[in-house]
């Protein structure tokens, strides 16, 4: 069905996936359901996966085909490398945010003892399909999700990805019109992840926003989408561009508009910010106590590693506010 010879191949779905294999012309394969959202993205349903592919006599040379999220992504992609020390698998991204990000790149991986993504490792699906159809059924909220890592990367890749994912209309957005943005940001993506796969250098530009961002996340205890805490992480991170590298203060007056008309306002009160810098501070990404962050100089031209203080941290986070 792929042009991928498999003994078996297994689809794996979340609850509410499983509603878009019929229209994916996979509802005859056998099937793992596991339950929906990031919480369920642990060990249990992890070893739960395990014991079905044992159980459905799958073999290092079966196929596992992801169908959902970047949670359904990871997980089966971390089940896939881990079972019988590794057979193949290929992601069906369908939510925006795993079709630009989550489903290319070759992370895998589970939350564990309460951090995110703490147990995982590097592995490439032998494919991703697109299918935009299955957009359509994504509500609003998951959908400006992934549209912030393509803000995101249109910052990073230069002025006409950039220019091109903020003239399009994502509120209104034609799934076909969509297509083709979604290929940039995954050829994107692509590039930069193949001059460094293992994140020695050049793949940290992908955590612009990243470091205030998951800082959010956490202390928002999961209570807010992904991408919005990224929406609010990249405005620190380019108020700290200006002040520390030079980018553009009209840029910055422009993404803060965006983020502000399509993610609000951060929930955040000055009473969480030492919380939200001991979250950064462990931050798995930096080397000992340094918070560390990916900065701009310009649009298209990232720097990493940069030391921030943590009183410039919290002025930054007082502006965008
Ligand atoms: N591996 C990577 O490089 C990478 C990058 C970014 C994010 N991630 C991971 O991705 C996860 C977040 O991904 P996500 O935002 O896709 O979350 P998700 O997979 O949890 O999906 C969000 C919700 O949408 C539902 N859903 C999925 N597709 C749907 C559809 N077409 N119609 C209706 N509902 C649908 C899911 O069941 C879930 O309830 C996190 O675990 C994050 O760590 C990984
Ligand atoms: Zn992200």
């Amino acid at each position: 069905m792929f042009d991928i010879e498999a003994d078996k191949t297994i689809v794996l779905a979340d609850s509410n996936t499983v509603k878009l294999l019929p229209g994916l012309g996979l509802d005859l394969l056998p099937r793992i359901v596991i339950p929906s959202g990031d919480e369920n993205k642990n060990i249990q349903t992890l070893s739960f996966v395990w014991g079905e592919l044992a159980d459905m006599k799958a073999t290092r040379h079966s196929l596992l085909v992801n169908a959902g999220g970047g949670m359904v992504c990871d997980l089966g992609g971390m089940a896939a490398s881990t079972f019988k020390r590794g057979m193949r698998f290929i992601n069906i991204p369908t939510t925006l945010l795993a079709m630009v990000d989550a489903s290319a790149g070759g992370k895998v991986g589970i939350n564990h003892c309460g951090v995110k993504n703490l147990v995982g490792l590097f592995n490439e699906p032998e494919r991703v399909v697109l299918r935009m159809e299955t957009l359509c059924s994504l509500d609003v909220h998951n959908i400006l999700s992934g549209y912030a890592e393509m803000i995101k990367h249109g910052l990073l890749s230069g002025q006409n990805l950039y220019e091109k994912t903020l003239s399009f209309d994502i509120l209104n957005e034609d799934v076909r019109a969509l297509e083709q943005l979604v290929y940039e940001n995954i050829a994107f993506k692509n590039s930069v992840v193949s001059d460094d796969f293992r994140e020695s250098g050049k793949r940290k530009i992908l955590n612009f926003g990243h470091t205030v961002g998951h800082a959010i996340e956490a202390l928002l205890g999961g209570s807010q989408l992904h991408g919005y805490c990224v929406a609010w992480g990249m405005l620190v991170a380019a108020y700290l561009s200006v002040t520390k590298a030079g980018f553009p203060r009209e840029e910055l007056t422009r993404l803060q508009s965006i983020v502000r008309e399509l993610y609000g306002v951060v929930p955040v009160d000055c009473k969480s910010y030492d919380r939200l810098y001991e979250l950064m501070s462990n931050d798995k990404k930096n080397k000992g106590e340094r918070v560390n962050f990916t900065l701009l100089r310009s649009i298209g031209e990232a720097i990493t590693d940069c030391d921030v203080s943590r009183d410039d941290i919290f002025e930054a986070i007082d502006f965008i506010r």
